[in-house]
């Protein structure tokens, strides 16, 4: 990469999606506080930027993750598409969107409202309600593995790390299990729509499997009211507590956890089956010694990182350790650039399942982190102690074929060699 290809770089673009990290070193080189040229975002690729920016949560809004993953959603530029898709939305959903504020979830939004919400989701993913998933996601993995064990072709991404999260979070919110593969579905629809192949279509593409969720969950929703339930929705929806969510920011929240919690552990699970299979002598160390797991699990989060960057927008003019940003600019946080930066981490290019890699950011950092850290952890764990001893010793690098996104990182599939 020269410095000529790091200087057009443009952040919400699938070129060098294969291999991001030559263009990451160059920016973090040449171009630390980088500006693309066609979209006029701001670029940080450097760990000490991007972790001012994640700490400095008032002076970086995540305004900017609402206007990047949603774009403006102003009815007067809506041609006719987009009015029916509207209206379809309405139909399903029996909700008006767009037409006032949009019901903004902790993704998007700023302390102190951010923090008041937060608190109550908290309520959801305490420790103990974590640990207590543990047997279950065994039982879960045990049935995933028996194919691989019948000796029939087995793809870890089908076969394993997508079942896995989906069935824990449809479990969780109480959910039936044969809505499964719509859960599926819905969180692939608007994964597709907020940052792949799909943005092109606007509105519709979005509002499409959002009316579908939104009709089903009401219906769960009001039933958990009526009748709580050991799940996350009655958790959400417990009286008992002065604070709770309205239905808009439920639905959204459940959106988000959709997306955020899905696709980010799937990916994760294939992103470390990936690099043991492409590093033999790696690969050996953990099936010599599967208390290295977590670790390899932590390398993996820095290494190839499931969620790429984050967007942010400037309340203020603000000087960072490599420069000034205006006011109101549109800022994207490289993660996964940050996670290779060499004045953090020795020698960041190597996969090195013992480094257990402190102070990683793939999981964001200050009053955003990441919400479900602990449960995808979890979850990686347990499938990976599973498949680990699965894994073929010779170097086995499939051709990788990467999902559609510029923000998430991630295999489509992945097929383990007989
Ligand atoms: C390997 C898996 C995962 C990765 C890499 C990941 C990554 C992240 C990152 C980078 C953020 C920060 C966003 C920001 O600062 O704007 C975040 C936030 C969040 N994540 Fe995760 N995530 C993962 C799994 C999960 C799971 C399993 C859940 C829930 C089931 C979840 C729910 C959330 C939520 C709700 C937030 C928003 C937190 C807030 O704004 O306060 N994530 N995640």
């Amino acid at each position: 990469m020269s410095l000529k290809d790091s200087l057009e770089y443009e952040p919400m673009s699938a070129e060098g999606w294969e291999d991001p990290y030559p263009t990451y070193r160059a920016l973090r080189e040449q171009a630390p506080l980088h500006r693309a040229p066609e979209s006029g975002i701001y670029v940080l690729s450097r760990y000490a930027d991007v972790e001012f920016a994640l700490r400095h949560a008032n002076e970086f809004s995540s305004n900017g993750m609402e206007k990047m993953l949603f774009g403006s959603r102003d009815l007067a530029d809506m041609g006719f598409r987009e009015y029916r898709a509207l209206f379809r939305f309405f139909i399903r959903a029996r909700q008006i969107p767009f037409l006032h504020e949009r019901p903004r979830t902790l993704v998007t939004l700023d302390p102190p409202r951010h923090d008041e919400m937060r608190q109550v989701v908290n309520r959801g993913f305490t420790p103990r309600r974590i640990a207590a998933l543990e047997a279950r996601m065994r039982e879960i993995v045990a049935g995933c593995m028996s194919r691989l064990e019948s000796g029939e072709p087995f793809d870890v991404v089908r076969d394993l790390s997508i079942p896995l999260p989906v069935t824990v979070i449809a479990e969780m919110l109480g959910v039936e299990a044969e809505r499964m593969n719509d859960f599926k579905r819905w969180s692939d629809a608007l994964i597709s729509a907020s940052s792949g192949a799909d943005r092109e279509r606007g509105l519709p593409a979005v509002l499409e499997p959002m009316g579908e969720m939104r009709s089903y969950m009401r219906r769960v929703v009001r039933e958990r009211r009526k009748q709580p339930k050991d799940d996350l929705i009655s958790v959400l929806v417990d009286s008992a507590h002065a604070e709770t969510l309205n239905e808009d920011e439920l639905f959204s929240f459940i959106t988000l956890l959709l997306v955020a919690g899905n696709e980010t552990t799937t990916n994760l699970i294939s992103n470390a089956t990936m690099a043991l299979l492409s590093h033999p002598e790696e690969l050996a160390k953990v099936k010599g010694d599967l208390s290295l797991v977590p670790s390899m699990i932590e390398e993996t989060l820095r290494y190839d990182s499931p969620v790429q960057m984050l967007f942010r927008q400037t309340t203020q003019e603000i000087e960072l350790p490599c420069g000034k940003l205006p006011a109101d600019a549109d800022v994207a946080i490289l993660l996964g650039a940050a996670n290779r930066d060499p004045e953090v981490f020795e020698d960041p290019d190597r996969f090195d399942v013992t480094r257990n890699p402190r102070g990683h950011l793939a999981f964001g950092f200050g009053v955003h982190f990441c919400l479900g850290a602990s449960l995808a952890r979890l979850e990686a764990k347990v499938a990976m102690e599973a498949l680990v001893p699965e894994l073929p010793d010779v170097e086995a690098t499939p051709t990788p074929d990467f999902i559609d996104s510029y923000m998430l990182r991630g295999l489509r599939s992945l097929e383990l060699p007989a």
